[in-house]
């Protein structure tokens, strides 16, 4: 097999900066914060490290709605700290990815103040507008965050378009202009050393040319999001949007070892169109079936196979449980079973992402409604974020160690027992099960580079085998509350790690017993 390239064998970790680390007392996470904490990334062993939005921002969508492409936002330091940051992180070897928003900026963004001062103006065209009444938009396209995504501009009478907020207008990515202003931003990132993006939002960069009216989506339930109720057919996943991903592939090749991931809810068939004809797309579109799925076995084994079947042939797959914008997975399945996702993200073939707190088991956090901060909660009751965006959990002392000043976010009451500290003192924690897992993914290139093979298992288990180099790894993982029992099929071998971290190195033979909620790494003699 080639050399891997390093974002094919390690692991990516997302920060989301307003809550990982305050340094200045303000409540709000920042660089210099982040700084402070590399020791601890470079302890856990990642070796990436994706900052969701440092740029200025008047924060409509917390950083998602961008003014200015090339500085740093005041909240969280300066370009001077950023410099610092990349440096220190680059001492220790870790990566550092920037999330790119390219899809919209905010309307306080200057391109689009003066997109809307008249028709004529020359920026006119970087944005999207159309005929259209404050009572008839242009077309039935909906707002991702409710409503159409149509905003009337009484100014200068047409209507502009937001897949999200209407502080977030969507840019004109068939112009350009606009391709040309968005390159020429990630050459300035590049230059400065960041070592890849993550993309926001690719799949809607480019928009159907006629604007033609969304089908109904014949499969919409009420108790989904309302932007469900039509399928995306024209506002997103264009066949164009191909050629300018081509663009940006083509800007980064020019640099060494730089690595674009990409943003894209669509089923999995359509999103692994995004590597590209040739690979000239994304090095990674992410997959997020494991955000998706119910967390069963079937369902989930049915995924693994299908995605291994339909990636293309140098397409590297890539693995995530969590993120700024969904359900933390220790509760959306439970504790226990967190343990058994965490064995499968970092032993299934391809990159793992994990979410800052996801190591140690944070959990959604209840948000009152005086606490609110994200402003989808307050237009979509009960789809906010805020719950799965709260303050890293350092230490059992007040806020967590995260603030000296009062937290943008409350803590999660749940501190005094989840924290880094507490689970750094705890052989058992999940703490040490991520830091053994990501041990062992690094030790043995069976884990990283070994082929993927599924094992028969029965109801309620996933089991696959992971071969490279004459090493074999069986991968045994319990989705139940009850005891399972797998047949080894004539293999036999030795318990390696345990999602229990208890048994290490217990011989097996003929059948492989597991007790509830527990996952299993066994070594097995190489074919
Ligand atoms: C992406 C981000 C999300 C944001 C949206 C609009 O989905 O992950 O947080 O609200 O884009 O930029």
């Amino acid at each position: 097999m080639p050399q891997l390239h390093w974002w094919q064998e390690g692991v990516i970790y997302q920060i989301y900066p307003l809550s990982f680390q305050d340094s200045n007392g303000d409540g709000k996470g920042d660089l210099q914060g982040i700084a402070s904490r590399l020791d601890y990334l470079q302890r856990l062993g990642v070796d990436a490290i994706w900052l969701s939005p440092i740029y200025p921002s008047p924060m409509a969508d917390f950083g998602y709605d961008v003014s200015n492409y090339t500085d740093v936002n005041p909240v969280f330091g300066t370009l001077a700290d950023f410099d610092h940051l990349i440096a220190e992180a680059h001492r220790r070897g870790l990566r550092l990815l920037l999330d790119l928003v390219p899809n919209h900026t905010s309307d306080q963004h200057p391109w689009f103040h003066e997109s809307r001062r008249s028709r004529d103006n020359p920026k006119r065209a970087w944005y999207i507008w159309k005929d259209g009444s404050p009572n008839r938009p242009p077309n039935n396209w909906l707002s991702v965050f409710g409503g159409s995504a149509w905003e009337w501009d009484s100014q200068t009478g047409q209507c502009y378009y937001h897949a999200f907020l209407k502080e977030q207008p969507d840019l004109n990515w068939r112009n350009p202009e606009v391709q040309q202003a968005m390159l020429d931003a990630i050459k300035f990132w590049l230059e400065r050393g960041v070592d890849g993006f993550r993309i926001d939002v690719i799949w809607h960069l480019i928009k159907d040319s006629l604007f033609r009216d969304n089908p109904t989506n014949p499969h919409y339930t009420p108790d989904q999001s309302p932007y469900l109720s039509l399928l995306t057919t024209y506002s997103a996943d264009r066949p164009e949007v191909h050629d300018v991903i081509k663009r940006i592939r083509d800007l980064v090749e020019g640099y060494k070892d730089r690595l674009l991931l990409g943003e894209i809810y669509l089923p999995v068939e359509k999103a692994v169109a995004y590597y590209g004809a040739e690979g000239s797309g994304l090095h990674l579109p992410f997959n997020f079936q494991l955000i998706q799925l119910p967390w069963e076995a079937a369902a989930i084994r049915r995924a693994i196979d299908d995605y291994e079947r339909v990636l293309p042939a140098n397409g590297w797959p890539n693995w995530v449980l969590d993120n700024h914008d969904k359900p933390r997975i220790a509760s959306r399945i439970g504790g226990d079973q967190a343990r058994v996702a965490a064995m499968l993200l970092l032993t299934l073939r391809g990159t793992p992402t994990i979410y800052y707190g996801e190591e140690i088991g944070m959990t959604n956090t209840v948000i009152s409604p005086d606490q609110v901060r994200d402003t989808r909660e307050i237009r979509q009751p009960g789809r906010g974020r805020d719950p799965v965006r709260t303050p890293m959990q350092w230490t059992g002392r007040p806020n967590a160690a995260f603030t000296i000043g009062s937290p943008w976010l409350p803590v999660n009451p749940n501190y005094p027992a989840i924290n880094v500290e507490a689970e750094c003192e705890d052989p058992r924690s999940m703490l040490a099960l991520y830091r053994r897992l990501i041990q062992l993914r690094r030790a043995e290139p069976a884990l990283t580079r070994g082929s993927f093979r599924s094992f028969a298992a029965p109801k309620g288990m996933i089991s696959y085998l992971r071969e490279a180099e004459g090493k074999r790894f069986l991968i045994a993982l319990n989705l139940t509350s009850q005891a399972q029992t797998l047949a080894m099929q004539g293999m036999c071998g030795r318990i390696i790690l345990s999602t229990r971290l208890d048994g290490d190195g217990r011989p097996v033979a003929d059948s492989l017993t597991l007790s509830p909620d527990e996952g299993q790494v066994i070594e097995v003699p190489g074919t």
